[in-house]
């Protein structure tokens, strides 16, 4: 794995890609594990003394993270290939020692918060903070841990939650979330496993990741009916097993990899993918000019020459999703006609813009909606990804542009794409991955890719 922190203390050395524009794609890629799947079931593991062995774990720097808070929590995880073993020892778990900087890190490990209640009837744990894209309270979580019956406070940057009562046990409760959040419905219904009687989740979120939360927690013993609807049931059970699992498909990296396939108007193959966790991304590409052939467990596109502009709003699931609206809007930048795209999730994940800008895209942007009117090419450019998503979209629109790009801000790349330069260079793409002075990149002549694979030798390790 690599290793993208990086560098020489007190260097500003940084890792970048380089992007050579205008080669088309083909053949077949490779769908790795769901990270968004995959952290919540390592945080699943809390609910159990038993192993847990998870399958098609992708491995990325989010994944580290989370490993390294459980075992901070007193697990203990091997690792071998794409597989992961957990076993979390009851004399040894505590919620007492999270490091900061870790939850801060990762999002994503606040959903530890329900597992470690159910189980330990006390926690405290670091508020997670906002992040680029967007403020992401967490108030629908603590909510929901209140009608369970804990006590929820916030104290010095901490969330101390604690179970009343004799047996220190959650109690099943009906709870309608506010708004539709995949992690309060991930934190609640594992919290509700282990809880006393019924829970029953109105208006929870319907993603593909709470489906295989819910697969996996009944594989444990869990009594859990209706995930992948609105409403989630949930029987308590006194106590989980361990189980054998494997995570779905990245749902979203599979995206890119179609939108990867639209921008250099290129046929691809991409699978393992569950087809209908796509589909309002997959409709959105035919209603541009693809075509898709399905079968059971790929996707074959085959884009048009020319494709035409197409409006994408962002919804929660089945709606098309956040985290493939700024590689859309790479792609909307290469086709005829004005696009209008909406993003209604997170308030402040247009930041794509600028760089789209600076590559000759033509955007406005009026609250949150951008108006993207497509032209013939894009021309190559430096330009930094400031979250995963956006990141991905850079290196799809230097996929389409017209001569040599940099990308950096590859901290963000590496938390949710597995070898995406080793993948996309094996089925035509070329692009290497190296390390330099920040500064140096951006001075650098960007003229031709022979000077450049002259300066950046070093092979991509990812
Ligand atoms: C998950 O984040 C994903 N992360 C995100 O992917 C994804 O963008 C997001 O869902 C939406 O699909 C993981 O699964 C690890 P939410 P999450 O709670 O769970 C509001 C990526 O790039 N809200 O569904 O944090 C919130 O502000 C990442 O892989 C509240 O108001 O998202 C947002 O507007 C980025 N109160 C909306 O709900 C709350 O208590 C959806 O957020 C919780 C959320």
């Amino acid at each position: 794995m690599q290793s993208v922190s990086g560098l020489k203390t007190g260097s500003i050395l940084l890792p970048f890609l380089t992007v050579k524009g205008g080669e088309g794609l083909s053949g077949h890629i490779k769908v790795s594990g769901a990270k968004n799947s995959a952290l919540v079931l390592m945080a699943a593991s809390l609910l159990t003394n038993e192993i847990l062995h998870l399958r098609n774990v992708p491995r990325l720097t989010d994944i580290e993270v989370m490993s390294k808070l459980l075992k901070a929590m007193g697990s203990d995880l091997k690792k071998h290939s794409d597989a992961l073993i957990i076993r979390t020892n009851p004399l040894k778990l505590s919620s007492n020692n999270l490091p900061y900087e870790l939850v801060h890190a990762l999002r994503a490990s606040f959903v530890c918060i329900g597992p470690l209640l159910a189980r330990l009837g006390e926690v405290r744990i670091p508020m997670p903070g906002g992040c680029k894209i967007g403020s992401r309270p967490i108030d629908e979580h603590i909510q929901g841990l209140r009608a369970l019956g804990a006590s929820v406070e916030i104290q010095d940057d901490h969330v101390l939650a604690k179970v009343t009562g004799e047996q220190k046990r959650l109690v099943g409760a009906r709870i309608r979330f506010n708004c539709k959040s995949v992690g309060a419905t991930q934190t609640l219904l594992m919290a509700a496993t282990l809880a006393q009687g019924k829970t029953i989740l109105d208006n929870a979120a319907q993603e593909p990741e709470i489906q295989d939360l819910a697969m996996m927690l009944n594989n444990m013993g869990a009594k859990v009916r209706g995930a992948g609807t609105s409403q989630i049931t949930i029987e308590g059970v006194q106590h989980l097993g361990g189980s054998i699992h494997k995570v779905i498909p990245d749902r979203i990296e599979a995206g890119t990899f179609l939108i990867a396939a639209a921008i250099t108007r290129s046929p691809l193959t991409i699978s393992p993918v569950i087809p209908k966790h796509l589909e309002a991304v997959t409709r959105k590409l035919q209603n541009s000019g693809c075509l898709i052939q399905y079968s059971r467990e790929s996707l074959r596109i085959v884009p048009r020459k020319i494709l035409k502009s197409v409006d994408i709003t962002t919804h929660p699931f089945p709606g098309f999703p956040t985290d493939l609206q700024a590689p859309f809007m790479a792609l909307m930048t290469t086709v005829e006609g004005t696009s209008k795209i909406k993003e209604t999730i997170f308030e402040n994940r247009m930041q794509h813009i600028y760089q789209f800008q600076k590559m000759g895209a033509k955007i406005s942007l009026e609250g949150n909606t951008a108006s993207v009117i497509g032209s013939k090419s894009l021309t190559s450019a430096s330009i930094t990804g400031g979250d995963l998503r956006s990141c991905a979209a850079m290196v799809l629109a230097s996929l389409a542009a017209d001569g040599i790009s940099i990308i950096k801000g590859l901290e963000h790349l590496d938390r949710g794409y597995e070898n995406l330069s080793l993948k996309l260079n094996k089925i035509g793409a070329c692009i290497s991955r190296s390390q330099s002075q920040a500064q140096e990149i951006s001075n650098r002549n960007t003229k031709t890719l022979e000077a450049k694979q002259n300066i950046y030798s070093e092979t991509d390790v990812a």
